[in-house]
C-alpha cells in the first residue's frame, strides 16, 4: 500500500507555502537575514509544535514566517516545497501564499509573489510539477486590509488564479468579506475559503452563499447539517481534507475518528492534502499513507482520491484529462 500510494500520480490542493517551512531551512534563512528565533536547536522547535487548536499554530507559524525578508528566501521557500512534490509524484500544486503575513512586517507584496513565481516556473521547466497560485486573505484582519492586498495584488493578476481566506475562524465569519470576495472575482479571481474547520456549518453556508465559493478549504464541519451535505452534494464543489492538520489542530481527536470515509460515503467530493506538512507532521504522502491504515481504505478508495486531485484542481480540462489518463494507466 505505501509503495502503491508513492507512485500515484497526485495533485495536492490545500497547500499554504509558510507552511512548509522545515526548522533546517528556517534556521539559515534567519541566520543569513540575522534574525533571532526563540529556539536553539531544531529538537527544540519540534517540541515547540504542540498545538491544543487552531490559534496555537498560527501563532508559531507567523513567528516562523517572520525571517522571510528576500525575495530569494521565499525562491528557497517554495523550491524547497517543490523538490518534495516531485519526491511524491505530486504532480500539481495549488499553493496558498499569505501575503499580508509579510506586507504587514514591510516586505513588498512584489517580493513575496517574484520568489513564490520564480520557484514554480523553475519547477515547471526542471521537475515537470505544475502549479498555480492562491491568494490567501488572512481573516483575523480587517475587510479593508484584504481590500489593500487585492490592489497591491493587481499589477500580478496574471501569477494569481484564486483568492482564499485562512487564519483564525471562529468569530471571523466568511460575511466579513463579502465584499473583497464580490471584487476580486470581478478582477477575474476565482474564489476559494477555508470553512468549517473550526466554525460550524453555518460558516460553510456563509462561504457558499455569500462567498460563492467553488471549492471548500477543510469542510468537516458541514457533517454537522444534512441540507448542508446535500446542497455540497448538488453543486458539486470538493473539500479539500487535510487529516494530519485535523489531529494536529485537535480537530479530530484521532484519525481513527475522522470523518472522511463518512464524507466519500455521503457523496462528498474529498482530496487528501498536508495543509502545513513542517508543523503537522507529515507530508501528503504521508497523510495518505496514515489515513489508509486508520481508516482501512481499499485501493480504489485511494484511486478515487487522488482522481478527485486532478479533477477538483483549477486546471485547464486539457491538462486534467492528460494527468487523469496518466492516474489511470498507473492504476490498471
Ligand atoms: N487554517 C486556517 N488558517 C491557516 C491554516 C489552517 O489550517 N494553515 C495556515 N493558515
Ligand atoms: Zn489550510
Amino acid at each position: 500500500m505505501k509503495e502503491f500510494i508513492e507512485g500515484l500520480p497526485k495533485a495536492e490542493l490545500h497547500l499554504h507555502i509558510e507552511g512548509t517551512f522545515e526548522p533546517e531551512l528556517m534556521f539559515e534563512i534567519a541566520q543569513r537575514n540575522q534574525i533571532k528565533i526563540p529556539y536553539k536547536s531544531v529538537e527544540e522547535i519540534r517540541t515547540a509544535y504542540q498545538f491544543e487548536c487552531l490559534q496555537d499554530f498560527l501563532d508559531i507559524y507567523y513567528q516562523g514566517a517572520g525571517v522571510l525578508i528576500k525575495e530569494q528566501d521565499f525562491y528557497d521557500l517554495t523550491w524547497a516545497y517543490l523538490q518534495q512534490c516531485a519526491d511524491q509524484n505530486v504532480r500539481h500544486t495549488e499553493i496558498m501564499f499569505d501575503p499580508q503575513t509579510h506586507t504587514e512586517r514591510g516586505v513588498a507584496f512584489e517580493t513575496v509573489i517574484k520568489g513564490i513565481s520564480r520557484a514554480c516556473n523553475n519547477a515547471q521547466e526542471k521537475l515537470g510539477v505544475s502549479s498555480l497560485l492562491i491568494m490567501s486573505y488572512l481573516r483575523h484582519l480587517s475587510e479593508e486590509a484584504a481590500f489593500e492586498t487585492l490592489k497591491q495584488s493587481l499589477p500580478f493578476k496574471d501569477l494569481i488564479t484564486a483568492v482564499g481566506l485562512d487564519s483564525s475562524e471562529k468569530g471571523n465569519p466568511p460575511s466579513k468579506f463579502e465584499k473583497v470576495f464580490a471584487a476580486s472575482v470581478e478582477e477575474g479571481y476565482i474564489p476559494l475559503a477555508h470553512a468549517g474547520e473550526e466554525g460550524d456549518a453555518d460558516y460553510v453556508w456563509e462561504a457558499l452563499d455569500v462567498l460563492k465559493i467553488k471549492r471548500i478549504d477543510h469542510g468537516n464541519n458541514c457533517l454537522q447539517d444534512e441540507a448542508l451535505v446535500k446542497e455540497i452534494v448538488k453543486r458539486d464543489l470538493a473539500l479539500t481534507v487535510c487529516p494530519l492538520s485535523n489531529t494536529a489542530l485537535q480537530v479530530v481527536k484521532d484519525l481513527k475518528d475522522h470523518p472522511l470515509k463518512k464524507m466519500m460515503a455521503l457523496g462528498l467530493k474529498a482530496t487528501i492534502n498536508s495543509d502545513d506538512p513542517a508543523y503537522f507532521g507529515g507530508q501528503v504522502n504521508q497523510n495518505y499513507i496514515d489515513t489508509q491504515a486508520a481508516l482501512d481504505l481499499t485501493k480504489d478508495e485511494i484511486f478515487q482520491l487522488a482522481k478527485n486531485s486532478f479533477q477538483y484542481s483549477l486546471l485547464d480540462t486539457n491538462r486534467k484529462e492528460g494527468l487523469i489518463a496518466e492516474l489511470e494507466a498507473y492504476y490498471k
